[in-house]
């Protein structure tokens, strides 16, 4: 297999059956990345972890250092990203706790650090497909067989967070064609395609968006569905790296 990184979201700081061999403090031009980067053993596969809102969860989704992450994941030889994000649901299938690959992003976030090509000579990258398809079906092949249900299709829309967004923002975002948001899917999956790393994500639905449910959104109820979403997330990927060894 192909060096494979997890990124880890919220309810994901760490990831269960994963045993660790070592922790690596890496410097990049672009600063620090979220955290230490773990190497270690899921399902007998040496893989590499990284907590994207640092270990303990204490970076919100516009103070992550995107390209700090990525680049130091490049430094380390990684050719493929599975980067796993808690999200709310917008279409009436993504159901708190309910897992979804996405093929498609909207972003809305604004005022990151974007791009790798700031300072040399500007590159325009393809990204009509912003993830991997060929990495995508490799997960929907090890979820379908480990028998783990996922949407294997869905639109992620990016906003800027930390706030949760307002019932007329998830109507827009609805009419837009978005089926999930969240906040941290961009500028990652560009900062990886920019640097040549497959990427692909698990979208893990806490809680209805803004609107599509009765009462507030609580942190209470994004945990509780984050932690049955987070169960299945980690047998998917058990899965995913058992089936590829
Ligand atoms: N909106 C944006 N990001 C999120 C949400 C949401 O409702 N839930 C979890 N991450």
């Amino acid at each position: 297999m192909t060096k494979l990184a997890i990124i880890g979201g919220t309810g994901l700081t760490h990831l269960e059956g994963l045993n660790i061999i070592k922790h690596e403090q890496i410097n990049t031009p672009y600063g620090s990345p979220s955290a230490e980067i773990v190497t270690g053993e899921l399902n007998q596969c040496q893989i590499i972890f990284l907590a994207r809102h640092g270990n303990p969860h204490l970076i919100a989704p516009h103070k992550i250092n995107y390209r700090a992450n990525l680049w130091a994941l490049k430094q380390l030889g990684v050719e493929q990203i599975i980067a796993v994000a808690a999200v709310g649901g917008i279409s009436r299938d993504m159901a708190p706790a309910h897992l979804a690959i996405p093929d498609q992003i909207i972003d809305y976030s604004y005022g990151r650090k974007h791009t790798f090509f700031e300072e040399e000579a500007v590159t325009h990258i393809d990204f009509t497909y912003p993830y991997n398809q060929e990495l995508r079906s490799r997960l929907i092949c090890a979820a379908v067989k480990a028998d783990i249900k996922i949407s294997p299709l869905g639109t992620y829309g990016c906003t800027q967070g930390p706030r949760l967004e307002t019932a007329a923002e998830i109507r827009r975002m609805e009419k837009d064609g978005c089926d999930l948001v969240g906040m941290t899917g961009m500028p990652e999956a560009a900062l990886a395609k920019e640097l040549g790393i497959a990427y692909a994500s698990i979208s893990v639905v806490a809680n209805w968006a803004a609107g599509k449910a009765e009462g507030e959104i609580t942190m209470a109820e994004i945990e509780r569905h984050l932690h049955k979403g987070m169960a299945n997330t980690a047998e998917l990927l058990k899965a995913f790296v058992g089936w590829e060894r």
